[in-house]
């Protein structure tokens, strides 16, 4: 136990969508880590807050017809209560757009400017001509000037998942008409992030936490540090100091939630919020992996130069996927938290438990369904719920009370071995590596049990059966405090029925080995239920139809953009005319030059229809011709316009009744 306390935060949800199972590995891992330092006696400071600034809120409010502070607030609400759900326990979950974070970004914008790491440039940004607005971030759709895949205006979120700066994006097009955008020149501020790779340089070996996170921030270090662009035009956001026109970036204001929302639970608690900022209280951020480098290289570069201590450890999470795939909602790959799972009536600790054991942290986790199943019914209901139930059922059945002896020594041994491995992980962030070592326990004392048989023992033996149990019941009381931060909720109510009336989370992890308070144990009751097949065969129907539908959607989208607009097809000419002459071309076996009447003209164009027709068959013939298509050569021959064929056989086109040459097509 260490006398600082510690501050825990997780990355701050943006309010423009609920809660998906994607979200939880940065919420149910550090909700784990911070119940578990508390049953080591440790002081914990967890607070969380929602992300409610930058254009994907203001798009989406917009589409709704409310105001981004609505918005937010209705997210903010929603945030709230699904962790609630999920026993996921914040001291404080505030909002960004809350007066102290507005508060606390300008006075960190003005250090920075005052140090001398902001500076103006006038830079070209999309603009929408149509709209009469600039285009910040995701108003702006366009090509990827790194990968030349699909990308969104502030990232290239479909190829290499690169930070894009304002005016990067090539073939720029307007996200709210469609419209083509044009560069327009701004005047707009930037912070001087190239100037901290030394500073980078000597922190990041330091920074504890997950590798990937350290790993991949010395990776960008090398490849050099571009100055970011940190206002944006658009009327919500934290305005920029002395500007009303601009306002700061989202990614500035949003860490800096991480300092209001510590300063708004000193202020109810009457804590001292100083001591992690600024003092040497460590801060410890759960994050996913998309954001790394957001947390490793912008954010303790924005500490550093505005006089505040950058954070001590980054714990960064593999993506939550779904068939290989990245969490979607147009593409239908989500599983939302409170409509897929909890309005169902399925546990918040089972989810917990999958998320927390089914990988490890910094690997991918592919969600499945199935594979769900068989870790709640394979792991928690037939390890811990089947030796619980046996342990509890036996003793108020057979024996009456809890024996009146102390465990043996290889009982207390195991707990002990079990507590050392949970420490060792839980403090290396190996969420698995502590679970499993959890589930070794609770096999251990399924085995054990099995193999002294009291069932039997108790014809035979009455003391030797008492030991047996004491013992059986004295690992399911480690199991029941080791297992409070993996499933808090079950655990309680195993707590309960070992006779405690008190709360398991209060309960420090070196009572797993002490005894207990009551004699007789309440009437004995199963908590563990297996998810049954059709269940699980349903919620994999629902996620499959969502999919295709999105799927389907997506299709007809494709379509769209393959139609042309009337005004587009008007462009093309087309024109009956009547075939003059025709001649094979030396050297080609399928092209033909052909003379045609246009009426008012004559033309030459050149066929690949050497193959189907004799050139003096076609003389006299009524064809349609596309008469304003550039000239080109073909063979060395000039050709000015197409004559139209269907089919792979040219079956040339021609007129119902004869009409003279030149007659338009329309
Ligand atoms: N608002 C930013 C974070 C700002 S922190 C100063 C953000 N918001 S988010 O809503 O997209 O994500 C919230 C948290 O969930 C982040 O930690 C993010 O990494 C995590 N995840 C969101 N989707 C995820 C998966 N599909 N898989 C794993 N983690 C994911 O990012
Ligand atoms: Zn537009």
């Amino acid at each position: 136990m260490s006398n600082k306390p510690l501050l825990v935060t997780c990355g701050l949800p943006y309010t423009n969508g609920p809660c998906h199972i994607g979200h939880l590995r940065t919420y149910v891992p550090a909700d784990f880590f911070v119940r578990y330092m508390r049953h080591c006696g440790e002081d914990v400071v967890f607070v969380c807050g929602s992300d409610n600034h930058g254009t994907p809120i203001v798009i989406s409010a917009e589409a709704e017809g409310i105001t981004p502070r609505e918005m937010s607030e209705r997210y903010n609400e929603h945030f709230d209560t699904t962790f609630k759900r999920m026993n996921i326990c914040f001291d404080r979950f505030g909002m960004t757009d809350d007066p102290i974070n507005h508060d606390m970004t300008k006075e960190i914008i003005q250090n920075l400017i005052d140090n001398g790491y902001i500076y103006k440039k006038t830079i070209n940004q999309s603009y929408c001509p149509h709209c009469k607005m600039f285009l910040p971030d995701r108003y702006v759709e366009g090509i990827c000037p790194y990968c030349g895949e699909k990308a969104r205006g502030d990232e290239c979120d479909q190829g290499c998942g690169k930070h894009l700066e304002p005016g990067e994006i090539i073939d720029p097009v307007c996200k709210i008409c469609g419209e083509k955008a044009e560069l327009r020149e701004q005047e707009h501020y930037f912070f001087k992030l190239s100037d901290f790779a030394e500073f980078l340089n000597e922190y990041l070996p330091g920074l504890k936490g997950t590798l990937n996170a350290r790993n991949y921030a010395s990776g960008w270090i090398k490849e050099g540090l571009h100055d970011w662009c940190i206002t944006r035009t658009l009327n919500w956001g934290v305005k920029f100091p002395g500007r009303d026109d601009l306002v700061v970036y989202v990614w500035v204001d949003a860490p800096i939630g991480y300092i209001s929302f510590t300063r708004e639970w000193a202020k109810k608690t009457g804590g001292n919020w100083e001591q992690f900022w600024k003092g040497d209280a460590p801060v410890i951020h759960f994050i996913g992996q998309d954001i790394i480098y957001h947390h490793c290289i912008f954010w303790p570069s924005l500490l550093k130069g505005s006089g505040f201590r950058p954070p001590d450890a980054v714990i960064a999470s593999g993506m939550v996927k779904i068939d290989d795939r990245k969490f979607s909602k147009s593409r239908g790959y989500v599983v939302w938290t409170n409509e897929d799972y909890l309005d169902l009536g399925l546990p918040a600790d089972y989810l917990r438990y999958y998320l927390l054991s089914y990988t490890s942290h910094t690997k991918e986790l592919n969600f499945s369904w199935k594979e769900y199943q068989a870790r709640i019914n394979n792991e928690i209901v037939d390890t811990i719920g089947n030796f619980f139930y046996r342990t509890l059922h036996f003793t108020s059945r057979k024996i009456g009370s809890i024996p009146k002896t102390e465990p043996d020594n290889e009982i207390t041994e195991q707990i002990k071995k079990t507590i050392e491995e949970v420490d060792k992980s839980a403090r290396n962030y190996e969420f698995k590596s502590a679970v499993e070592s959890v589930m070794s326990l609770g096999n251990f004392g399924n085995t054990y049990i099995q193999s002294n048989a009291p069932w039997k023992l108790i014809k035979t033996d009455k003391t030797a059966t008492e030991q047996v149990i004491r013992n059986c019941l004295q690992v399911v009381k480690a199991l029941t405090i080791l297992l409070d931060s993996v499933i808090p909720q079950k655990a309680q109510e195993s707590w309960e029925l070992l006779g405690f009336k008190d709360k398991v989370k209060d309960h420090s992890i070196n009572d797993a080995l002490t005894g207990f308070e009551s004699e007789v144990l309440p009437e004995p009751r199963i908590i563990f239920n297996k998810i049954e097949d059709e269940r699980i065969e349903e919620f994999e129907k629902t996620l499959r139809k969502r999919v295709n539908e999105a799927n389907l959607k997506e299709n007809s989208n494709i379509r769209d953009e393959n139609m042309i607009t009337i005004d587009e097809f008007a462009k093309v000419e087309l024109k009956t005319a009547t075939v003059l002459e025709a001649e094979p071309i030396e050297g080609s076996k399928k092209l033909l030059r052909i003379q045609v009447d246009l009426g008012d003209e004559k033309r030459q164009i050149v066929s690949g229809i050497a193959k189907f027709y004799k050139p003096e068959d076609l003389k006299g013939q009524q064809v349609i011709v596309v008469t304003n298509l550039k000239p080109a050569r073909l063979c060395g021959v000039e050709s000015n316009g197409m004559i139209l064929a269907a089919g792979d056989e040219a079956s040339l086109l021609t007129t119902k009744r004869d009409v003279s040459p030149g007659t338009k097509v329309l």
